[in-house]
């Protein structure tokens, strides 16, 4: 399994970046529950302060492109992807190559951005995909459209407004909504017990594509 985890970082200069809230615990929490039921794991994480989980193998990466050949590149040898990562959506059109100083007569200053890489659509067909969708408005709306959009098996909707509940914390509230049309709203839990209900989704899924491939 690959999962990935983290916000990524996109530098504007030698010391500034662009990125999120992102604390890697629900990436990780999921590394971990796929590591205890026996899973070979790869997390390919994105900047965070949490200690590299032990059986799993970690690539760190910091930009989009970085985590995009991270994430393909371990693609090559798997079964499924789960991206848990914050990933931006845009960069800076241009980095500075030295420190962007400071101009005391300009009051305001403007970022151009260009859009990232959606490497999901970028991952082998046969890869079993698993995305996140972090909301603040139209939870459900939007992340049926990120499952259609992004040709995903199944798709966490991932309300952040609530306060126990997506960026930084240990617990998580998701809405698991299926390619087939299901939906399962998962009671408040931790994020490693998020892990493990994604994962239940993910082996009756494989078991099904295995089953079709035999007869
Ligand atoms: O790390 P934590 O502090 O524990 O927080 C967890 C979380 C809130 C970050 C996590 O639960 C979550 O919701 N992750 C997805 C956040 C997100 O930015 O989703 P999105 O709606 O922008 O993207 C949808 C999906 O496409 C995601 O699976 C994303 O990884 C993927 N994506 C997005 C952009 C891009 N250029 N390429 C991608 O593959």
């Amino acid at each position: 399994i690959v999962v990935s985890a983290g916000g990524t970082q996109e530098p504007m200069d030698p010391v500034r970046v662009i990125t999120n809230r992102s604390s890697g615990k629900m990436g990780y929490a999921i590394a971990e529950a796929a590591r205890d039921r026996g899973a070979r794991v790869t997390l390919v994480a994105a900047p965070t302060n949490l200690p590299d989980p032990v059986g799993v193998a970690i690539r760190r990466v910091a930009t989009v492109e970085q985590m995009r050949g991270a994430v393909l590149e371990a693609c090559q040898n798997t079964d499924v992807l789960i991206m848990a990562a914050a990933v931006s959506d845009y960069r800076p059109a241009q980095v500075a190559s030295q420190k962007i100083k400071k101009d005391k007569k300009v009051e305001g200053v403007t970022i151009n951005l260009v859009k990232n890489p959606d490497f999901f659509l970028e991952v082998p067909k046969g890869v079993l995909r698993v995305g996140f969708a972090a909301e603040t408005e139209d939870l459900l709306g939007n992340a049926r459209a990120k499952l259609k959009q992004k040709g995903l098996t199944l798709i966490a909707a991932n309300d952040i407004t609530a306060p126990d509940s997506g960026f930084n914390v240990d617990t998580n509230q998701v809405t698991l909504l299926d390619s087939q049309g299901k939906e399962e709203e998962l009671p408040l839990l931790s994020k490693y017990e998020v892990g493990h209900r994604i994962l239940d989704r993910v082996t009756k899924l494989l078991k099904r594509q295995d089953s079709r491939e035999r007869n």
